[in-house]
C-alpha cells in the first residue's frame, strides 16, 4: 500500500490518451475537451474539472477546486490517438454519431480532422452486429498485440509524449468467462501465440498497453482486464487498471435512487427498467450475446446496494428486469423508463415512474475525461493494480478478489475524494463532527 502523503511525479510533459473505438463517446470527448481549451464550452459534469475538495473542519473553509488540489494533467497536455475499424477521421465519426450540433463541431473542425485512426484489432466473433474495413492482419494474435505495441510507440515519438493513458471506449464485445487461458500471464501469452479464441480483441490491446508499461480504463462491460493474467501483468508493470462499464443514464440513477430508499427502510418489490437508443451502440447491443454482456452488468447493481439477504423482508422477494431495445429514429439520445413498485409503512405499495430522456455520450465524454486524469494520476503516485476508488465511474466496478462491489455512488464519491486527501497527505473526512460540539 502506498503511503499517505508520499511523493507523486509532477505532471510535466505531454500526456498521450490512447483510445480504442472513436465513435460516439470517443469523438464527444475529444470534441468537448478542444472545445473547452477555446473556452466555447464549459466541462459539465466533469468532477476533474468543475469538483471541488473540502479540506480539513466545516469552520477551516478550505474547499480547493480538484485539479488545482490534485497535480492532474492540464488539458492543454492532452494528445489523442486512437483506434476504429472504420477509417473515418474523428471529425466525419463524430457527424455520423450525430451527438453535437454542426456549429459545435465546426468550432473543433481542424482538430478532429487531424485524429485519422489506426487500423483496428478485430474479430467478428466478438462484436457481430459490426463489420469493418480498417482492421489489422497478422500471423497470430501475438503479432497483432505487437502491431498495437508498435502503433503506440510511434505515437509516442511523433508526440513527443511524457505519459500515455489506453481506455477502451469501444463496441461491446459478446458475453465471456474467465478460461484457463485469462489465469496466468504465461497461459496468456502460450494464448496469444496460438490465437486461443477465447482472447477477445480487447484483451490483445490491454495486454500491449500494459506491456508497455501504461495503464487501462475499461469503459465496456467486456471481460478485458477482469482477469488474474492481465490483473497480473499490470502488477508486474506498475500499471493502474479500472472498470468496467460507464456508469451514465439509467444505472447513474439506479444508485442514485436506491440507497435513498433503502436508507429509509422502504421496500422495493419491482424494478423494470427499459430502454430505446438508436446509435451504433444499440445496434451492437441488437445481438443477445452482447446485451448478454450488458444485461449483466446492469443487474448486479442493485442486488448489492439493497443486500437482500440481510434486509429479506424490504427486498427478499424483489423482481428485477432490464430491457434495451434498438430504436433508430431516436439516435444517441435514449430515453429510460423504469417503473419502481416501492412499499411503505405496513406495507403499503406505491409506484414511483422515472422517464429518463438523456443523452448517452454527453453523459460519458466526461467520465472519459476524469478516469484518463485520475488514472495518469494514480500512475505518477505509483498505485497499481485495481484503482477501487475510480469504481464511482463504472457500472460493474472491479474490486480485490472476494470483495463485493460497493454501486452507492454517495459512498464511492466519499471513497474518491478520501483517496485523493489521502494521497495528498490531508486528514479523510468521517462526517463524525462530534467535536464541532465540545
Ligand atoms: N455512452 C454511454 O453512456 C455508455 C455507457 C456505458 C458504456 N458505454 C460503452 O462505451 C462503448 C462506446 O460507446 P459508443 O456509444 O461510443 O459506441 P459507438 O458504437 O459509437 O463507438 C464504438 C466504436 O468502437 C469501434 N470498435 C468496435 N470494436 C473495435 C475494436 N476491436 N477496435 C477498435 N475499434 C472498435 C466501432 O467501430 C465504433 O466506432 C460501448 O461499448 C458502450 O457500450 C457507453
Amino acid at each position: 500500500m502506498i503511503e499517505k502523503g508520499s511523493k507523486i511525479q509532477p505532471a510535466e510533459g505531454k500526456l498521450g490518451i490512447l483510445l480504442v473505438g472513436l465513435g460516439a463517446v470517443s469523438t464527444t470527448f475529444i470534441a468537448g475537451v478542444e472545445a473547452i481549451k477555446k473556452n466555447h464550452a464549459k466541462p459539465i459534469g466533469s468532477l476533474t474539472q468543475m469538483g471541488r475538495i473540502r479540506l480539513g473542519k466545516r469552520t477551516e473553509k478550505r474547499n480547493p477546486l480538484i485539479k488545482e488540489f490534485a497535480p492532474l494533467a492540464r488539458l492543454e497536455d492532452l494528445v489523442f490517438g486512437a483506434w476504429d475499424i472504420f477509417p473515418d477521421s474523428a471529425y466525419e465519426a463524430a457527424v455520423k454519431a450525430q451527438v453535437l450540433k454542426k456549429e459545435d463541431l465546426d468550432v473543433v473542425r481542424k482538430e478532429l480532422e487531424a485524429i485519422r485512426p489506426w487500423k483496428a484489432v478485430f474479430d467478428r466473433n466478438y462484436v457481430k452486429n459490426l463489420d469493418g474495413s480498417n482492421v489489422k492482419t497478422g500471423k497470430n494474435k501475438m503479432d497483432l498485440a505487437n502491431q498495437v505495441i508498435a502503433d503506440i510507440e510511434n505515437f509516442k515519438k511523433q508526440n513527443n509524449l511524457a505519459r500515455m493513458v489506453m481506455i477502451w471506449c469501444g463496441s461491446t464485445e459478446v458475453y465471456l468467462q474467465p478460461q484457463e487461458v485469462h489465469k496466468t500471464i504465461a497461459n496468456f501469452e502460450k494464448g496469444l501465440e496460438n490465437s486461443d479464441p477465447k482472447i477477445a480483441p480487447s484483451m490483445i490491446y490491454a495486454y500491449a498497453a500494459l506491456k508497455s508499461k501504461i495503464s487501462f480504463c475499461n469503459g465496456a462491460p467486456n471481460l478485458t482486464v477482469d482477469v488474474p493474467a492481465i490483473q497480473e501483468l499490470a502488477l508486474q508493470n506498475n500499471c493502474a487498471i479500472s472498470g468496467k462499464d460507464f456508469k451514465t443514464g439509467q444505472t447513474l440513477l439506479k444508485t442514485i435512487l436506491a440507497p435513498g430508499f433503502k436508507a429509509r427502510m422502504l421496500g422495493i418489490d419491482g424494478w423494470f427498467s427499459a430502454n430505446i437508443l438508436g446509435n451504433r451502440d444499440g445496434e451492437v447491443l441488437d445481438d443477445p450475446d452482447s446485451f448478454k454482456t450488458k444485461e449483466e452488468s446492469k443487474l448486479s447493481v442493485l442486488d448489492t446496494i439493497l443486500q437482500p439477504e440481510l434486509y429479506p423482508d424490504l427486498y427478499g422477494n424483489m423482481y428485477h428486469k432490464v430491457r434495451i431495445h434498438y430504436y433508430p429514429p431516436r439516435g444517441d439520445n435514449k430515453e429510460g423508463w423504469d417503473n419502481i413498485d416501492i412499499t411503505g409503512w405496513l406495507g403499503y405499495p406505491m409506484q414511483i415512474k422515472v422517464d429518463f430522456l438523456c443523452r448517452d455520450s454527453i453523459l460519458a465524454a466526461p467520465l472519459v475525461l476524469d478516469l484518463v486524469l485520475f488514472t495518469d494520476l494514480a500512475q505518477r503516485a505509483g498505485m497499481k493494480g485495481i484503482q477501487e476508488w475510480l469504481s464511482f465511474y463504472y457500472k460493474s466496478p472491479m474490486t480485490a478478489a472476494g470483495l463485493y462491489a460497493e454501486h452507492n455512488l454517495f459512498i464511492q464519491e466519499m471513497k474518491l475524494k478520501n483517496t485523493l486527501r489521502y494521497l495528498m497527505g490531508e486528514e479523510q473526512i468521517t462526517h463524525l463532527g462530534l467535536d464541532y460540539y465540545e
